[in-house]
């Protein structure tokens, strides 16, 4: 057997020293497992924001902040972004493997014929203010789906986790599509099988009862590479909010309703909007000292949105591939003066060239172009954060598919350092001054 490596702790007032195993990875950094520390030290380790914290063990996504890798089960995102396409990836990150040509054609056949919403959940959007955030309605409505599909519920059945991975993969483009439809005051459009996943959402979203519909094949292959991009990433905030809300046992839908909440935020999935506000903000590229001295200016609260990331200390791989991506999908559409992707490039090049964004590694990541192929698309900005949250809805089910058959897998429950008052007696409220 080999032999397991260890990490002593020495405690500098008392002497003792306890040994702990380390955890070796495959790639990247091995991880000293703490599990019994408490028990045999009777401390806690202290590290909010999990800044080197791992929280789990996982086989499907591989980060190299500082080189800027990404890899879907151990293929380099650049390989599968340009010869992928984002159903083929769906698999691959559920089921570890790239699927042969019939266990594509199965998977996209059973995806495809999941795509239909049940017809009361129509009322649910009807329940909504016509100008409810779309992210708000997903939020809802994907959690409503446990009280639609009692026979998919039974989280200790590996064939109705199955079944429930494969649903809200479906279903999100026709939940998406349809809090859309509710915001424009348009009627619900039913999914076309014949269409393949993106140009379905495509058609969903902008079909109309009074005429023919074709979806933009430039508009579906970008979409299909943005999916591809933004499918997984590891235990970021969303996914490590289902992890931690799958570990209680909750349903899957509950649990991909609680990842969208978290991907809201403008700090994560929500940047990609937030980028395209502060674009707008800006206005001009002779407001960009000023919005780049703002950024540095610790009692502004202002942030360059699409800027930094916790583990990629140099140029997000996928923002790479997006901001190439971006010049392609702008000729194509005969766009190529577009003013918001010259701002956006400017911005980047004054930024990168700045000592502040240098010496913190500050970087765009993949929400700063993201936004701009969007618009570009026809596609408004509060459906953006949506946009992302398809693609990363195969990424969740996947590590809540992982955890589940882990039999290592145990309630997710951290501690803290009490630093609230010590045991005090109550007073009644006569005699309190
Ligand atoms: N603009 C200006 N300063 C920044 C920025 C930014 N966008 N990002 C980080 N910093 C500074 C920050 O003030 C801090 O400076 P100092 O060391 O002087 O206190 C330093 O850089 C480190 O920042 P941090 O907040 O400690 O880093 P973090 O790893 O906790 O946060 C982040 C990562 C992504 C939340 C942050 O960089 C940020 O708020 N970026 C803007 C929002 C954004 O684009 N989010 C999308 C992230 S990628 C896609 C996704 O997750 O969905």
């Amino acid at each position: 057997m080999a032999e397991v490596k260890t990490f002593t702790l020495t405690n500098d007032e008392t002497g003792q020293s306890i040994k702990l195993p380390i955890r070796e990875s495959v790639q990247g950094p091995a991880a000293i497992d703490v599990s019994s520390l408490y028990k045999e030290a009777g401390v806690f380790t202290y590290d909010p924001g999990f800044m080197s914290t791992a929280s789990c063990q996982s086989k499907i996504t591989y980060i190299q902040g500082e080189e800027g890798l990404l890899e879907y089960r151990g293929y380099p995102i650049e390989q599968l972004a340009v010869n992928g396409d984002f159903l083929e990836t769906a698999y691959l990150l559920l089921y570890g493997e790239l699927p042969k040509k019939d266990e594509l054609a199965e998977f996209d056949h059973d995806i495809t014929h999941h795509t239909m919403l049940n017809e009361t959940l129509k009322n649910f959007f009807n329940g909504f203010h016509y100008n409810a955030h779309p992210m708000a309605i997903m939020v809802g409505v994907v959690g409503s789906l446990s009280a639609f599909y009692h026979d998919s519920l039974d989280i200790n059945d590996p064939q109705q986790r199955e079944i429930a991975a494969h649903r809200l993969i479906a279903k999100m483009p026709s939940i998406a599509a349809a809090s859309y439809r509710h915001n424009i005051g348009a009627p619900i459009v039913y999914p076309r099988h014949s269409l393949s996943y993106c140009a379905n959402l495509l058609h969903m979203m902008y079909a109309t009862p009074c005429e023919q519909y074709e979806p933009d094949p430039i508009a579906e292959k970008a979409l299909n590479l943005l999916f591809i991009l933004h499918a997984d990433h590891e235990q970021n905030a969303s996914t490590s909010t289902v992890r931690l809300a799958g570990s209680s046992l909750a349903n899957p839908f509950a649990c991909i309703a609680a990842g969208i909440a978290s991907l809201w935020g403008p700090a994560h999935g929500g940047a990609n909007e937030a980028v395209l506000d502060m674009l707008a903000e800006i206005g001009d590229v002779s407001q960009i000292d000023k919005y780049i001295a703002k950024a540095k200016d610790k009692d502004d609260s202002f942030r360059l949105m699409g800027f930094g990331h916790r583990v990629y200390k140099k140029y997000d791989p996928r923002a790479n591939i997006i901001r190439d991506v971006c010049h392609q999908v702008l000729e194509k559409l005969a766009d190529t003066n577009n003013p918001l992707f010259e701002l956006a490039q400017r911005l980047e090049e004054i930024a990168l060239s700045d000592e502040y964004f240098i010496e913190r590694k500050l970087y765009p990541n993949v929400d700063f172009y993201s936004g701009i192929i969007y618009r570009a698309l026809g596609i408004p900005n509060n459906m953006f954060t949506v946009m992302f949250a398809i693609a990363r809805t195969v990424g969740w089910v996947a590590h809540w598919m992982e955890m589940m058959s882990d039999p290592r897998q145990k309630i997710g429950r951290p501690r803290q350092v009490y630093k609230g008052h010590a045991r005090r007696e109550y007073i009644p409220i006569s005699q309190r001054d």
